[in-house]
């Protein structure tokens, strides 16, 4: 059928729009967060009075989204990578490189988790984010080293072999500089006493990018024990300064 003979009204191609901000679940109505439709370009949420007058009879989600991965009711960092984070590979590739390289724990942990930013919840400042997330968790050392990643992988240090990274030429252009506070950060962590851990992050980031390469989750069970405190109740329901962020990955289209 030639879809110009069936034009949309506007308040059909309005009512469209509505629909691609919701999923009706059987009784219950998932809707995206503002940030989700700020990445195909838009400002906007579903209004929910519109959307429960339009529904009468369902309620909106509450809780965990059916069309995702089940959480366990006390979900650990293994689950989270298993569930939640969307690329495996690059993270256990850097953290294997790290552990060949015969690095410490904290570094390999470091270099497991510093990209958990991106895998699992947003790419702008991801460093931050994540490091924001394990914080409570693991050693100063490893968080800083992951928020620092964030500034560090934009400058050399010959000192260790790292050079600006050729992909970042082809991803940003030529032309592409660190924005002032990246270079401010950079600044500070360069005379910091974890800057190597974090600098190794880096120097083992940029290996990291095989399709093929044969890594495991189960080859980091042990240093994951050992250096990342895995809360009883469950990362999202210990009461820490970043159990909003781990129960946001697990129900990010909770209503609220
Ligand atoms: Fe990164
Ligand atoms: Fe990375």
């Amino acid at each position: 059928m030639n879809e110009h003979a069936n034009p949309q009204t506007l308040s059909e191609r309005a009512d469209q729009l509505e629909e691609q901000m919701m999923h009706q679940l059987g009784e219950r109505i998932a809707t995206k967060s503002v940030l989700f439709n700020m990445g195909d370009g838009k400002v906007k949420m579903a209004s929910g009075p519109a959307l429960k007058a339009a529904n009468p009879d369902k309620y909106f989600l509450m809780g965990a989204d059916p069309r995702l991965p089940k959480m366990p009711a006390k979900p650990t960092l293994i689950d989270f990578f298993n569930n939640r984070f969307a690329s495996l590979n690059h993270l256990l590739q850097s953290a294997t490189h790290a552990l060949k390289g015969g690095h410490s724990e904290k570094v390999v942990l470091a270099c497991l988790l510093h990209d958990i930013g991106v895998a699992g919840f947003i790419r702008c400042d991801h460093g931050y984010w994540g490091a924001q997330m394990i914080e409570p968790y693991v050693d100063e050392e490893v968080s800083w080293a992951v928020r620092m990643h964030q500034a560090l992988r934009f400058f050399p240090d010959p000192s260790v072999g790292y050079e600006y990274p050729e992909m970042y030429i082809k991803y940003f252009g030529a032309d592409y500089k660190p924005e002032p506070y990246i270079v401010a950060e950079y600044e500070r962590a360069r005379n910091h006493k974890h800057y190597m851990t974090s600098r190794m992050i880096t120097v083992n980031d940029i290996y990291s990018f095989d399709p093929n390469a044969k890594v495991d989750l189960n080859d980091f069970v042990d240093i994951i024990g050992r250096n990342f405190k895995q809360p009883e109740e469950g990362l999202g329901f210990d009461n820490s300064p970043s159990s909003h962020m781990w129960r946001t990955l697990m129900w990010p289209t909770r209503f609220l």
